[in-house]
């Protein structure tokens, strides 16, 4: 193991999701510990000491709450009660207060969109047209022969709006049909969800990632959505539409604002919201006067090409977009998408990870990516995502990125004492975390060095982002704080051999961390050799000639609230 860094850091200006380090628990796949297939509370407590080894800061525990499991707990039939799968509320209470006993936090995912339809709400909602809580959710009359009212789509497939015979009447559903989505034009619907928020608060969680914040609102008229061109305009897939109507309202941002004011009256709590918009419209998230979202995911690392000058656009354009005060936030994966070392390949993905904890804004890590897990192929017959199951022409299932936790290399890979809910991939007794923590070069302890350094040097936590080059094959930067050292990055996004030439011949710096083994501790300067695949933190030393100095670099744009200084 290198050497860690234990310099005093001042954050104390800074609140913890800003310096933290966020990691996406998917809580099926993570530790079984009652040996039903599937994981559970006890087994994330059981984990802990292995997040706080990790350096992690919060843990992001995907839905826990009563389902039927229709979309794997995101389709929820009770707010507040603990799904038997996963444990009790007992269980529930042990893990917050274990998490704050390791003083980390504990965020829940919140899910507002939709309910489950046997969430009693629904089952309310959908008894006769004049019940209650019929305004709970979207009903509308259908056109002749039971055409559905719009165009929309659903994101599973299909028309988004279901017949309901009890009624006559259609509701609208932007996922499964067994996910009815709320209607949030109802101010009873905003008191009940703010009061399930307020039943986690007391509980003590730190906050909480809001589930398709940018669906909450639809239009009021419920137009249909334009088809994209060159589709067929009687297309049942979702992609073929541009959602102007169905998603991205601006009336959004009141309830984002409500949700915001609520946590605020907690103390320091945070609010992130899963929202899959291009810069232009993300930014608005952060609401007005920064009074919305803390962190409105920043999802443009899932599905950027990975090329270098693909990757900085994307991080200049990033940046140059963020209203005052929006603190950034960047994510190479989730459990809706493919893992990234599937994605770019493992090589890549050490310089993935690098990118990812160098880069100014909070990281959001998900389960198995610091060990380098990639997607398991799940035949055909064994697939149990809903949108899998959807589009199985697409293979469009999420399965593959979902799969148990390697922990180690027995049975069922420490994950669990008997057969999984979803097949381990097959090289676990090599790939898993039991092998990497004793492997100086693994993938483990590349994240860990990344995460020690991230969260000892005020460069990363709070410094500015100075673009430095970037060509075909290399993107590098440097972070640098008003205190604290300076730091260059220079990663190569590609498998072949590239050199870098700082703008200033003079400069000198010590290689602190490497993807690759070999030049950890080395003193460097001048031109840089880099390897295929290879990342490199660079800690610079004082004095002029930095690659960052202003004449060395001039037109550069620095982004972030504390501009380097040249020391
Ligand atoms: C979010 C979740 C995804 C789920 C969908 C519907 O996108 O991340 O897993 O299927 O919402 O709730």
């Amino acid at each position: 193991m290198a050497q860690m860094y234990n310099k005093e850091e001042n954050t104390s200006r800074q609140p913890w999701w800003e310096t933290g380090v966020i990691y996406q628990v998917y809580p099926r796949s993570f530790q079984d510990t009652n040996q039903d297939g599937v994981g559970d509370l006890n087994g994330v407590i059981q984990r802990l000491d292995y997040l706080k080894w990790m350096q992690v800061d919060c843990i992001w525990l995907s839905p826990v709450f009563r389902s039927p499991m229709a979309d794997f707990g995101y389709d929820i039939s009770d707010y507040t009660g603990i799904d038997p799968l996963f444990g009790s509320i007992d269980d529930f209470d042990r893990l917050i207060s274990e998490v704050h006993r390791r003083d980390m936090k504990l965020i829940l995912d919140l899910v507002p969109n939709h309910t489950s339809d046997q969430h009693p709400w629904f089952r309310e909602s959908r008894k006769d047209l004049h019940n209650r809580k019929r305004n709970w959710y979207i009903w509308q009359d259908g056109g002749p022969d039971h055409t559905p009212p719009n165009n929309w789509k659903s994101v599973f497939g299909g028309p988004a709006w279901e017949y309901d015979s009890a009624t006559g009447q259609f509701y609208y559903h932007a996922f499964l049909k067994e996910q009815p989505d709320l209607n949030w034009r109802n101010p009873e619907v905003w008191q009940a969800i703010l009061d399930v928020m307020r039943f986690w608060l007391e509980k003590h969680v730190d906050g909480f990632r809001v589930d398709v914040m940018w669906h909450m609102v639809k239009d009021e008229l419920l137009r249909n959505n334009p088809s994209q061109p060159g589709t067929d305009p009687a297309s049942d897939f979702y992609d073929d539409y541009l959602p102007v109507y169905s998603t991205d309202q601006p009336e959004v941002h009141e309830i984002v604002r409500a949700m915001r004011e609520l946590l605020e009256s907690y103390g320091q709590k945070v609010l992130i919201g899963e929202i899959y918009l291009p810069v232009s419209k993300l930014i608005h998230y952060y609401g007005k006067d920064n009074k919305g979202a803390h962190l409105p995911f920043n999802f443009q690392l899932l599905t950027a090409e990975w090329k270098a000058e693909q990757i900085s656009a994307i991080i200049n354009e990033y940046e140059g977009a963020l209203p005052e005060g929006g603190w950034p936030n960047w994510v190479l994966g989730n459990h809706d998408q493919r893992r990234i070392a599937t994605r770019i390949g493992l090589p890549q993905a050490r310089v993935a990870a690098m990118l990812l904890l160098t880069l100014r804004g909070t990281p959001t890590l998900y389960y198995g990516e610091e060990i380098g897990m990639t997607d398991v192929a799940i035949p055909r017959s064994e697939i149990v995502d809903p949108q899998g199951l959807g589009f199985p022409d697409l293979y469009a299932s999420r399965d593959p990125g979902r799969t148990p936790m390697q922990w180690d290399s027995s049975p069922y890979a420490g994950f669990s004492q008997t057969k999984a809910w979803l097949r381990l991939a097959h090289n676990y007794n090599e790939v898993n975390v039991a092998n990497q923590q004793h492997a100086p070069a693994s993938m483990l302890n590349l994240y860990r060095k990344l995460i020690d350094l991230r969260k000892n040097e005020p460069a990363f936590t709070r410094g500015a982002y100075t673009p430095l080059y970037t060509d075909q094959q290399v993107l590098a930067y440097v972070r640098a704080a008003p205190e604290g050292d300076k730091f260059m990055v220079v990663l190569n996004l590609t498998a072949g051999p590239a050199r870098f030439d700082p703008p200033h011949q003079q400069w000198h710096g010590e290689v602190v961390i490497n993807t690759l083994p070999g030049r950890e501790g080395l003193p460097t300067s001048g031109p840089i050799l880099l390897n295929g695949d290879e990342g490199l933190i660079i800690r610079l030393e004082p004095g002029a000639g930095q690659p960052e100095d202003p004449a060395s670099t001039e037109g550069l744009a620095t982004t972030g609230s504390t501009p380097p200084r040249i020391r």
